[in-house]
């Protein structure tokens, strides 16, 4: 490694995070979902990789309405991830290769089968009753406001006829809401956040966690939400002290652990507040580009927008292309502008992609799979299993060439084209994309400046995006992407080229400012007159 690292003690804003989907990552059993022990069987591939950081999504005792996003006990493995021990054993691994783990807590709500609500819903007078919301129906019958759930288009309660009374629930009726509101359910929440922490994992990603505060009146929504799932919009005050008081409890641990919050807002100035003034969420998801299509002047824009933002309220930022919510990036470029039009460009614009999300200032995020280009299954209707259509973008990944690709009867299918597009075909092959994120993991790890340098978009020709990066004392790097799908040439910039997206073997040559479509540049030099 080049350049010292950053003090530990902000290790998050020189972390390479790689998120992992346990049921779909590696199957250490054979039973066709994957597990622990598959992720443990399979840590030399990150450490070939080079990322630092690995985030489980949910793999505690659930359901799995919401595949583990409905947590039946949140200090528990669920059996078809492995054993507790099989955490330990996976814990001390990660830890030997000097990375670190970050677990999804789930706060915002709960699995209907857990013994929380498995109280609460036997009687008015329980003794968790008021761990959840329980409100009476509308004067006239029927829901208590006009909040919609997030999957189903449906109202976000459920009547229980029992009690004559509605709960709340703004993902599915088996994930009732939890009521923060309640000091014994945050010190309960507090528990399992001790609980994980007492274990010596390295902090959370925090599922939904802008929405735990309710507005007390629980009001109807303005009239231009309605059709959006409430969860989409709504931003309480009453979050603020709940994510002090977690900060509080997260910096007693010597392990600095880090949390990041998922805050759905596309206005990134909307997501901003979730830092506090550095007391409140380490970190933040800027989701707007996930939204974005692959055109240069909307990533102008964001790129400029999160930097501005970010700066305002002095947080670091983070970048993420694909996640398990959403189609894969490659997916979403394939189609842009046009569904029908030839794909063949979208493995270009997913290395382009790449490029450019290493090139940002900002901790990156990548997710499974992405790194040998993978694009969404096709997933035939008989087999479609989440309520929230997801499941394209959660297939397993083919590790091998041979038949099942590491997968026995899986239970989601593979992705398209696995036989070419597994973890060992593109390893073997030093074109491919896996050794293109390899070398710019390396190369941010190298170049401090890619890590901790200003980064400033310049103006560049239409269909391209240009940004510099630049740190007092280190050489300069300028990053072109290129959205085109023909040639382009940017004037002003010339340099030595540290990383090509079109050729991940290719070693310093000379760029003049000529970019092919969709290709992506890191080039050492600052442009001339640009900007
Ligand atoms: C988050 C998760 C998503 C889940 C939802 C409800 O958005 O990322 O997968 O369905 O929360 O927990």
């Amino acid at each position: 490694m080049g350049d010292p690292k950053r003090s530990e003690e902000r290790w998050w804003e020189d972390a390479i995070v790689y998120q992992i989907y346990p049921r779909s990552f590696a199957d250490g059993n054979g039973d066709g979902v994957g597990d622990l022990a598959g992720i443990r069987g399979h840590l030399d591939h990150l450490a070939w990789l080079g990322v630092d950081t690995i985030w489980l999504s949910p793999i505690f005792t659930s359901p799995m309405a919401d595949f583990g996003y409905d947590v039946a006990d949140y200090c528990a493995i669920d059996p078809v991830f492995g054993t507790m021990a099989d955490f330990d054993a996976l814990l001390d691994d990660v830890h030997a290769r000097d990375m670190r783990l970050l677990l999804d807590w789930v706060p915002n709500h709960t699995s209907s089968e857990h013994p929380w609500f498995r109280d609460a819903i036997s009687g008015r007078d329980a003794a968790h009753r008021d761990f959840y919301i329980w409100r009476d129906p509308a004067p006239g019958g029927g829901p208590p406001n006009n909040w919609e759930d997030a999957f189903l288009q449906k109202p976000a309660w459920t009547f229980d006829a029992a009690s004559g009374q509605y709960y709340l629930h703004l993902f599915l009726p088996g994930q009732p809401d939890l009521n923060w509101a309640n000091p014994a359910v945050e010190s309960a929440m507090h528990d399992t956040l001790r609980f994980w922490l007492d274990r010596g994992v390295d902090g959370f990603r925090a599922d939904v966690i802008y929405a735990i505060g309710k507005d007390p009146a629980l009001a109807d929504d303005p009239p231009e939400f309605v059709g959006l799932p409430h969860c989409a919009v709504q931003h309480e005050p009453a979050t603020h002290p709940l994510l002090r008081r977690i900060r509080t409890l997260l910096d007693t641990y010597p392990q600095r652990p880090m949390m990041i919050g998922e805050v759905v807002a596309l206005d990134v100035d909307v997501m901003v507040p979730y830092f506090g003034d550095d007391d409140e969420l380490h970190l933040n998801f800027n989701f707007a580009p996930t939204y974005m299509p692959w055109d240069a002047t909307f990533w102008h824009d964001a790129i400029i927008a999160a930097e501005h933002a970010h700066r305002r309220v002095d947080a670091w930022p983070t970048w993420v292309l694909s996640n398990h919510d959403i189609p894969r990036h490659r997916t979403r470029y394939a189609q842009w502008p046009n569904p029908e039009v030839d794909t063949t460009g979208s493995e270009e614009r997913a290395r382009a992609a790449a490029v450019m999300l290493f090139g940002l200032r900002g901790t990156p995020f990548l997710y499974q799979g992405e790194e040998i280009g993978l694009e969404d299954a096709d997933i035939p209707a008989e087999r479609v299993v989440d309520p929230g259509g997801r499941d394209g973008c959660r297939a397993p990944i083919p590790w091998t060439a041979a038949p099942g690709h590491g997968w026995v009867d899986p239970w989601l299918p593979l992705p398209q084209h696995a036989g070419i597009r597994n973890v060992a075909s593109t390893i073997e092959d030093p074109s491919s994309i896996v050794h293109l994120y390899r070398r710019l993991i390396d190369l941010r790890h190298d170049e401090v400046v890619l890590r901790d340098g200003a980064c400033d978009v310049f103006d560049t020709p239409d269909g391209v995006v240009g940004f510099r990066r630049t740190l007092k004392g280190h050489r300069s790097v300028t990053v072109l992407v290129s959205m085109n799908d023909v040639p382009t040439v940017v004037e002003g910039v010339e340099g030595t080229v540290l990383v090509d997206s079109l050729d991940a073997t290719a070693d310093a040559t000379g760029f003049d400012g000529r970019l092919g479509p969709r290709q992506a540049v890191i080039v050492e030099a600052s442009p001339v007159g640009a900007g």
